[in-house]
């Protein structure tokens, strides 16, 4: 066997480091590297084939870096590439690797949130497109139903740091609105988004008391960990040392400013060149 190798985490650029840093928390004990494909984000309004292209040469990119194991950390990548590369990609590029994505893990518990048996998604355009959480959900919950809203515009709102401005009110709002106008039993809404962490503060202020807020980063960390238990032979190829690198696909100095607000540390990255 080859020497164990860390794990990979992939983003189109800066979301997937609020999934990372919740899976550091919890997993300190492992290896991880993180590359952000910033040259080419965002992918939230990119086609199918072209967020399938640019995640399966991230995927290759893992993989000539010895990973064994890749978390698409982007519901945009998860939702539109990650079902073909496990299926057809995977078993001849790399039989014993695995890549896994954020939906799944998000969708086999969000049915514990909801009383009213109503679930809302925001997400990227792409996320919503795909289907992917209501088709998701059908399958572990068939009596929930499933409301969607893009929200195409939080994504520079938040890369421009606008996040919490008086501008960022009106978007929180429209998107927030859009959604529960479709049905007032909504009683749980899914930040489906590797971004929208960010936000949360101001869709707090928006969000009705009542209805409850989820993120994503602690449901996939610890199915992450329930994942490594339940497979050794997986687990064993992963490198303990608590060591993390960071790459990106455009610049290092850029990624290095703009990290920090998703990571909630400063990072030293270097280019990646997928
Ligand atoms: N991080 C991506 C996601 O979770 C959104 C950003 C983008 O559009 O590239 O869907």
């Amino acid at each position: 066997m080859n020497s164990p190798k860390a794990i990979g985490i992939f983003d189109s650029g800066y979301g997937g480091l609020t999934v990372l840093r919740e899976i550091r928390a919890h997993l300190p004990q492992y290896d991880y590297i993180y590359m952000g494909d910033n040259a080419r984000a965002p992918y939230g309004t990119r086609s199918f084939d072209t967020v399938y292209r640019y995640t399966l040469e991230a995927v290759k990119w893992f993989f000539s870096h010895g990973c064994s194991l890749v978390i698409l950390a982007c519901n945009t990548a998860s939702a539109k590439a990650l079902r073909t590369i496990q299926q057809k990609d995977l078993p001849v590029m790399e039989p014993g690797s695995k890549v896994l994505g954020v939906i799944r893990p998000t969708t086999e518990i969000i049915g514990k949130f909801s009383l009213s048996g109503k679930v809302g998604i925001l997400a990227t355009k792409g996320t919503v497109q795909s289907g992917s959480y209501p088709i998701e959900i059908k399958k572990f919950y068939p009596g929930i139903q499933v409301y969607q809203q893009a929200c195409p515009m939080w994504v520079p709102l938040i890369e421009n740091h606008e996040q919490d401005s008086s501008g960022a009110d009106y978007f929180v709002r429209e998107y927030l609105n859009a959604l529960l106008k479709q049905d007032q039993d909504i009683d749980s809404i899914l930040l489906g988004c590797t971004h929208y962490p960010l936000l949360q503060n101001k869709i707090m202020q928006w969000l009705p008391g009542d209805i409850k807020l989820i993120s994503q980063g602690k449901i996939v960390a610890s199915s992450l960990a329930d994942y490594l238990q339940r497979h050794p032979e997986i687990d064993q190829k992963c490198s303990k040392n608590g060591e993390i690198s960071f790459y990106t696909t455009d610049s290092p100095d850029d990624f290095d400013l703009q990290a920090s607000f998703f990571y909630g540390e400063s990072v030293r990255s270097s280019h990646a060149v997928p």
